[in-house]
């Protein structure tokens, strides 16, 4: 289950080109299962018909605050009171300009001004525009009074000019909403987290790496950062994006990931590896291509550094956790990682199931720790694997 559901969500929408893209915000609010109300201004129908709002929250769009019908059934009190979170996407100069000042003269600044949720702006303008010195100051004065914003893209704009005003990503406005929905246990935490594969060079073409997809370490930073961690996320080759509102440092080798997480640990509170690190390395990388011939049907391999094992030496109040991916002995092999990593906690799962694991959406996993405790997290998407780890880890480890 996602953040967004269950959760009433008001959409304003106001009058910028960009208001087309409210349709893909409703579309994936109500996939994540969210209840989406959709405030429309005057200028923003301009843009976009109500009722293509409409069909896609499958609820009345409310355009008018004098508008007797929609006033009882969906009052701009009632729909105040409701929402868990205001979204303003696009949002104008003069919306800004409005809730800055005070002014309440149509339904979406009325729903703003009466509201107790969080409310979250994601402007879109003439660049111009967005750096006017009015803008600047009332975007500021919105942030000191707790408003939440998503700054504009930079890009090609409407107008045609290029600079900072495009709306921005979808996928990044609404993980600022998930970010603002989530409870916050672990503020005030530094958390380092790694991620998917090394890939260790044979030569500039070839390379020894495994089938890690970086999915889980993605999920697992991207959970610490909503939960209120102040994350960063050393991941090695995979096809992910990096995640949004958190720091990530991309490495090919195993050697280059232990200098990033070392680095990145000092000061840290707790470091997660989740990266599937080769074990082995080409001895000799060629810095040529290597001819078909030329292996004589012989690599010789050379360990490559553990990075967890060094981490472990150097503890400190540092918590260290480790993931497993086992395909026989569980139990037995995590167990025996996490005494030889000296660790905190060790993470397993069985990658001999097609189901979870690698490049799978999903995760069944099992928490060991030092004293003999064991947690099972049941089948869920990895989101949601990751969401659990981190209150087991924080309820059973980090509130002590
Ligand atoms: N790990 C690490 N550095 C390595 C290898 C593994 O930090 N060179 C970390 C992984 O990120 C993971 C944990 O150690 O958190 C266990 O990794 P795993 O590959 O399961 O264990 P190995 O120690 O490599 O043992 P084996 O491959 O024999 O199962």
């Amino acid at each position: 289950m996602g953040i967004f559901s269950g959760k009433e969500i008001v959409l304003g929408v106001t009058g910028g080109i960009a208001a087309y893209k409210a349709c893909e915000i409703v579309r994936e609010l109500h996939k994540g299962s969210a209840s989406v109300h959709v405030v429309l201004t005057a200028s923003g129908a301009q843009f976009i018909t109500p009722l293509t709002l409409q069909t896609l929250s499958k609820n009345p769009v409310v355009t008018d605050l004098f508008n007797l019908v929609s006033e009882s059934e969906i009052g701009h009190i009632s729909l105040a009171q409701r929402a868990n979170l205001l979204l303003i996407a696009p949002a104008t100069a003069n919306i800004i300009g409005k809730i800055r000042n005070g002014i309440a003269d149509d339904m979406l600044s009325t729903v703003v001004m009466a509201t107790a949720a969080p409310v979250l702006i994601a402007p879109a303008m003439n660049s111009q525009m967005y750096a006017s010195a009015a803008v600047r100051e009332n975007v500021a004065t919105l942030r000191e009074r707790g408003f939440h914003f998503v700054e504009p893209d930079e890009g090609e704009l409407a107008c045609g000019t290029v600079g900072p005003g495009r709306l921005a990503d979808v996928g990044k406005i609404l993980e600022m909403g998930r970010i603002i929905l989530s409870e916050k246990p672990l503020a005030g935490k530094r958390v380092v987290v790694s991620a998917g594969p090394t890939a260790e060079p044979m030569d500039p073409v070839r390379f020894l790496s495994n089938r890690a997809s970086g999915k889980m370490g993605f999920a697992m930073a991207r959970a610490a950062r909503r939960l209120g961690a102040e994350v960063t996320l050393v991941s090695g080759p995979t096809a992910l994006p990096d995640p949004h509102f958190l720091a990530t440092v991309r490495v090919r080798t195993a050697e280059e990931m232990l200098g990033a997480v070392t680095r990145e640990a000092e000061g840290a509170d707790v470091v997660v590896m989740c990266a599937a690190v080769a074990d082995f390395r080409p001895k000799k990388p060629s810095s040529r291509k290597i001819k078909k011939d030329g292996f004589g049907l012989k690599v010789e391999l050379a360990p490559t550094p553990d990075i967890l094992e060094s981490l472990g030496r150097k503890k400190g109040s540092r918590l260290l956790v480790g993931f497993a991916a086992e395909t026989d002995d569980l139990a037995q092999n995590a167990r025996e990682k996490m005494r030889r990593k000296n660790l905190d906690a060790i993470v397993a799962n069985d990658v001999s199931r097609i189901d979870i694991g690698f490049e799978s959406d999903n995760n069944e996993v099992r928490i060991f720790f030092p004293d003999g405790e064991v947690m099972d997290l049941p089948l869920a998407t990895k989101d949601g694997i990751a969401v659990g780890v981190w209150l087991a880890l924080n309820g059973k480890l980090l509130r002590r």
